[in-house]
């Protein structure tokens, strides 16, 4: 029983400790869920990252290829839809009946993107699935003078982000800075440039006629032609 002494002691030692140790169990736990997300210093700068970028990748994966830590801007959480990604530029190129559309992320976990058109009232058509570093896609086939509604869908596992119903009228709005998921897109009727074209050359032919014309009958007469014996073998004359 020599030890009996040295043991209460020890328990006696443990028990004091053991108000102060408990709260700090918790705590500890916390602490170390702390340092295995990454706590950037209070220096880190923002990563290079730019959610409307074509081609960006993941603000995650900045952060775990970089050197130096970065911060990144916050997400909701991935057990949700994503918020819808916002449309920003669309470049019509109306003689191909193209249109290239532009958007930029959401502040969501995305895992992939596409696009919906809709031509007037029909039903929204959905483009091919785009990867989650995408922001730009092209349209192909508008038709000259269409009217069309494009959106833009962000996806990941909970869902996908929500579009307004069709002819809503915040759609209606959406004429300037549009801070949607959607554009309207009218394609301009048919090309002008190649009407302008046509003419173009219409008239540059009637120009070249009309001087043919005139130097065969008027000038030929008194000026002589230079080449007259190589390649004239009926003379008006
Ligand atoms: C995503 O898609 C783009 C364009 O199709 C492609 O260039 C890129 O390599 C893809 N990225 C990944 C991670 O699949």
């Amino acid at each position: 029983m020599l030890g009996s002494p040295s043991l209460l002691w020890l328990l006696a030692v443990t028990f004091s400790l053991a108000p102060r140790g408990q709260p700090l169990g918790p705590r500890d736990l916390k602490e170390e869920e702390k340092d295995e997300t990454p706590q950037p210093p209070s220096s880190a700068v923002p990563c290079d990252y730019d959610r409307c970028r074509h081609l960006q990748m993941p603000c995650k994966e900045l952060q775990r290829a970089g050197p130096t830590p970065c911060l990144c801007p916050g997400l909701s959480s991935p057990a949700q839809p994503p918020d819808p990604p916002r449309l920003s530029e669309v470049h019509v190129v109306a003689e191909v009946g193209s249109a290239v559309v532009h958007w930029c992320a959401p502040s969501s976990p995305v895992h992939q993107y596409w696009l919906l058109l809709r031509e007037g009232d029909g039903a929204p058509q959905k483009g091919p699935p785009l990867n989650s570093t995408v922001r730009k896609a092209e349209l192909k086939g508008l038709k000259p003078g269409g009217a069309y509604v494009v959106c833009v869908v962000a996806a990941n596992g909970a869902g996908e982000s929500s579009v307004p119903p069709a002819g809503g009228e915040d759609l209606e709005k959406v004429g300037g800075p549009a801070l949607g998921p959607c554009r309207k897109l009218a394609v301009p009727p048919r090309p002008q440039t190649l009407v302008h074209v046509a003419i173009g050359v219409g008239a540059a032919l009637v120009l070249l006629s009309c001087s043919a014309l005139v130097w065969h009958f008027c000038l030929r007469e008194r000026w002589g032609c230079p080449r007259q014996a190589a390649s004239r073998p009926t003379a008006g004359l």
